[in-house]
């Protein structure tokens, strides 16, 4: 298993997703425990990217409740339809958010957070059992290349 990231330098956004995906493979493939694959992914994406906040919040009855992240502290527990987490979770799809500011709802775990990609992950039944939230302190920083980056990582949970 691999103990560092490799990534080049000056890489596009897809670029670097497309360097790191094997080496997240890497490390979290054979590793049969959910909260240990979570942790890794976060930890990684966290290292590879300059954003604010990576973590993944689970499926808990009617609630979502924080899971392994990495950044700032941040609210345990989303209702479902509420903020960005909780709207991804009831319409079962990705949702891209430019300005955070914009979004009705938006929970502002951090003050800093000005936008946000949240994509959620299916169980083979179909409903969604966790999210993966992303934050960043720049305005308008996530587009095609996180949302095939990140739902990419589906694969790793199949
Ligand atoms: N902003 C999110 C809440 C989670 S935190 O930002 C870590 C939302 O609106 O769902």
């Amino acid at each position: 298993m691999s103990e560092s990231l490799s990534l080049r330098a000056g890489l596009s956004r897809a670029e670097t997703y497309a360097e790191l995906w094997p080496q997240i493979r890497a490390v979290v493939a054979d590793e049969p425990d959910l909260v240990a694959k979570m942790a890794n992914v976060a930890a990684a994406l966290k290292e590879s990217f300059a954003f604010l906040w990576v973590g993944f919040y689970r499926v808990v009855g009617d609630e979502l409740v924080l899971g392994p992240f990495q950044g700032p502290l941040a609210c345990s527990r989303i209702a479902r339809g509420r903020g960005v987490c909780g709207a991804a979770w009831s319409e079962a799809r990705t949702i891209v958010v430019p300005d955070v500011d914009k979004f009705p709802g938006h929970i502002a775990c951090s003050s800093a957070s000005r936008s946000e990609i949240v994509v959620p992950f299916f169980a083979p039944t179909g409903e969604v059992v966790f999210v993966l939230d992303v934050d960043s302190e720049r305005l308008d920083d996530f587009g095609e290349a996180d949302r095939e980056g990140l739902e990419r990582l589906r694969g790793l949970f199949a």
